[in-house]
């Protein structure tokens, strides 16, 4: 098989244009700006509008991405969401937006595994690139979670925000790409942050909708003794298997789920501040979104550029945690047709063996 990576060659986020800030918040509950930000870093988040959704957020990130990385939807084969706020149980998020883009030859399935879906989506994504599956792939991570927030509830409602990001993924003979990624879980830990109702084992109901148990409901306390230690286990992970360690790291994109988090990671994992890329202040907690976001946000701002390499780190619902090493590429494959790597993946075997023939 020829020696194909999977490199991002574009990407792209979308924040709803409602900004509600902390001193909203205090309007709402018995909540300060100074409790959200000193305990949170966050100071402002995005809410969707009427009318938008999961699906409309991942839309527009997907343009921005497809448009950076010069590929047609038609080029597209595989499309993965990943997201715990998704439009409707099913049909899945990412069919929503394989109709909204056109891309006709392009699988599509969401992946949920709270704040770690992003991570979760780009370790199938590359997984089904280096298995010879998919070429293009668009990996997303989207959320509107203030659609599940109790505005009464100021242990929850104050930390999270609706968005999208993407990425495109695709083959590439060059030798950079996604390193390495890991995943974990431990569902022992499920009841920390969960939505109780509304799936099958607590259908919806005037009762469930009284008490509130479509809302998220979260053990903050717990899960920050979680996600410390979570994270930089997983970040280490990723090192390892990629054969490197923190110091041929440029940048790291944490989950932005509260600032003192990720602080404590950067400083365990020995990582200066200028090493790592923040934006939860204007953001808050966007879950499956967040990381897409940062990473996209970090390349505009010059912060991540061709060549540099990369270390993401989540955790999340489930209990779930993970982390990837990656060399940022960022923009086209200049020469795709040449390379062969214009079009779908193989599907056959014989597509296969062709495959097996093209250049290195
Ligand atoms: O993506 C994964 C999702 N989740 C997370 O990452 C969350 C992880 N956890 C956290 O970020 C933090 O635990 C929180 C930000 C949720 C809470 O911070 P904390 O420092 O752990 O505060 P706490 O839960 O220990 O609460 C301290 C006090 C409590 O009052 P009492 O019992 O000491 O009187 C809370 O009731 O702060 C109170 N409190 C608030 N006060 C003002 C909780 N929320 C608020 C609020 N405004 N919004």
């Amino acid at each position: 098989m020829a020696n194909h990576n999977a490199v991002v060659t574009g990407y792209g986020f979308h924040a709803p244009s409602r900004i509600v800030t902390n001193r909203d918040f205090e309007k709402m509950v018995d909540t300060s700006d100074e409790w959200i930000t000193t305990r949170t870093g966050i100071k402002e988040r995005h809410f969707a509008a009427d009318g938008e959704s999961t699906s409309t957020l991942a839309i527009r990130a997907a343009k921005v991405a497809l448009e950076r990385a010069h590929m047609r939807p038609a080029d597209l084969d595989l499309i993965v969401v990943g997201s715990a706020s998704p439009d409707y149980l099913f049909p899945a998020t990412a069919c929503i937006v394989q109709s909204a883009l056109g891309a006709e030859h392009a699988g599509a399935f969401d992946v949920e595994a709270a704040c770690t879906s992003f991570i979760s989506a780009l370790a199938i994504a590359n997984g089904m690139i280096l298995g010879g599956t998919a070429r293009n792939a668009l990996v997303i991570g989207a959320e509107t979670l203030s659609r599940l927030l109790d505005f009464t509830d100021r242990t929850t409602c104050v930390l999270f925000g609706d968005g999208a990001g993407a990425v495109v993924l695709e083959a590439s003979n060059a030798s950079v790409g996604v390193e390495s990624a890991v995943l974990h879980a431990d569902g022992s830990k499920g009841e920390l942050l969960l939505v109780r109702a509304g799936g099958t084992r607590m259908p919806a109901s005037k009762e469930t909708v009284e008490q509130g148990q479509h809302f998220i409901r979260m053990q903050g306390g717990e899960v920050f003794k979680l996600a410390v230690k979570s994270m930089c286990d997983a970040a280490e992970e990723a090192l390892a298997a990629a054969g490197v360690t923190g110091d041929d790291i440029d940048l790291l994109v944490p989950h932005q789920a509260n600032l003192r988090i990720i602080d404590a990671v950067a400083r365990r994992l020995h990582f200066p501040p200028e090493k790592v890329f923040v934006n939860i202040q204007h953001y808050g907690n966007t879950s499956a979104a967040s990381i897409p976001i940062a990473l996209s946000e970090a390349a505009e701002q010059g912060r991540l550029h061709k060549g540099d390499r990369v270390l993401l780190a989540a955790f999340g619902g489930g209990f779930t945690w993970g982390a990837a090493v990656m060399e940022w590429w960022g923009v086209p494959i200049p020469d795709r047709r040449e390379k062969g790597l214009v079009g779908r993946a193989a599907r056959t075997v014989d597509d296969l063996l062709e495959r097996v023939r093209l250049p290195g």
